[in-house]
């Protein structure tokens, strides 16, 4: 134990932390402290039979987080927007406070974003060179110079990771690997009506905001990150990544989509309006994903930043330039890294569409 290095996992009962968690199980050289609300959830007891130490913490609370991180060489932060935003007190909560739902949710997710870096600054010293692996996204409001103020739960992401980490920690700043993350490929589960909606001549349509032919990038993120994220951690600190096995168009997605299941497809640009009428029962869940998938339009999901892809990683001896002083480091570069990533022809080929199709 004491010559293992040691990961503290966040979110780790959930999709990204859970992948995350399961794949530096695999490798020995690591202990992994998976931290939850509640050990006593199946979630968490399974984290424990498989090897990891499973502890309380809280987002909220800052001082649960600094117990977490003690003697971690390296943290995975991931953050919840729409926990808060779906939870019953929001929206009594938002009212009182004269916020709509939306920015309550934002407040939410940044003040534990920041609960996270500053209780990983506090612990900066024990991180090795690339140890602050953080989940984020893109920052909407300036990436299109203030015209885009309302994709909350993408500039509660990128507030901290990495504006008030570069801002206020730079010894963590130094430390830091940011990790986008795409289109989960399991969000026709929540968007049912927009990704797959069934006509009256029996084909299936996928309706957003995006142009059909503008790629955005799609993970299977059970599956994939925690093989990203494990990629990143041998790769050198302070570099931008985008978490994705496919890199298309949604015109690719239900023509794929199509052709697996051989049924009829198409895919029809609609307006933000018709999104938000369309998409959820909730009008403003609707209003904030129809926001995002504009922005994904233009500029893109990814704000127009020139993020790194698995495929960089794989041929990271070209960018990644390092000293001699690490022979072992400096052979796993000059070989490539391995970033095992599921692509979103092969996720479809695997998933059981039935429910989707008997519609
Ligand atoms: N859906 C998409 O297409 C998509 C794309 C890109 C990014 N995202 C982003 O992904 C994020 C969600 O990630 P996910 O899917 O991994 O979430 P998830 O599966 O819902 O898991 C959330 C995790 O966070 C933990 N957690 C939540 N609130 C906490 C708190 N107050 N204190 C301590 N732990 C807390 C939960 O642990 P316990 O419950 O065990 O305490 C759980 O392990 C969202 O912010 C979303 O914006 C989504």
């Amino acid at each position: 134990m004491a010559d293992k290095k040691l990961i503290v996992v966040i979110g780790a009962t959930g999709n990204q932390g859970g992948s995350v968690a399961r794949r530096f199980l695999q490798d020995s050289s690591f202990a992994v402290r998976a931290l939850t609300r509640n050990p006593a959830s199946p979630a968490a007891k399974a984290l424990k039979e498989q090897g990891a130490e499973v502890v309380q913490a809280e987002l909220e609370d800052a001082e649960s987080l600094k117990t977490a991180f003690k003697g971690a060489n390296l943290i995975f932060s991931v953050t919840q927007y729409w926990e808060p935003f779906f939870r019953l007190d929001c929206r009594p909560k938002a009212t009182e406070l004269g916020l709509s739902c939306r920015k309550y949710a934002y407040d939410v997710e940044y003040r534990q974003g920041k609960n996270i870096a500053d209780a990983a600054a506090a612990v900066v010293d024990t991180l090795v060179e690339n140890g602050f692996l953080v989940s984020t996204l893109s920052h909407a409001g300036k990436a299109t110079g203030g015209k885009m103020t309302e994709v909350y739960h993408f500039d509660s992401k990128a507030d901290i990771f990495p504006h008030y980490v570069d801002e206020k920690y730079p010894e963590l700043s130094k430390k830091m690997s940011c990790i986008h993350t795409g289109y989960f490929m399991t969000s026709h589960q929540i968007l049912p009506n927009s990704y797959f909606k069934k006509q009256p001549d029996g084909s299936f349509q996928m309706r957003f905001p995006t142009r059909e032919d503008k790629p955005v990038p799609h993970i299977d993120i059970v599956a994939d990150m925690g093989n990203f994220v494990y990629a990143v951690s041998q790769m050198p600190p302070g570099k931008a990544y985008m978490a994705a096995g496919s890199t298309v168009g949604f015109g690719e997605y239900i023509r794929l989509f199509g052709e697996h299941n051989t049924v009829p497809v198409s895919y029809k640009q609609i307006t933000f309006d018709e999104m938000v009428n369309d998409a959820v029962e909730d009008e403003a869940a609707g209003i904030e994903v129809a926001n995002m998938y504009v922005y994904a339009d233009e500029p893109g999901y990814d704000g127009g930043m020139d993020l790194l892809t698995a495929e960089d990683i794989r041929k990271v001896s070209s960018i990644a330039l390092r000293s001699d002083e690490d022979a072992i480091l400096t052979c796993l570069l000059l070989a490539g890294v391995e970033c095992p990533i599921t692509t979103l022809e092969e996720w479809i080929k695997k998933q059981d569409w039935s429910a989707v199709l008997l519609k």
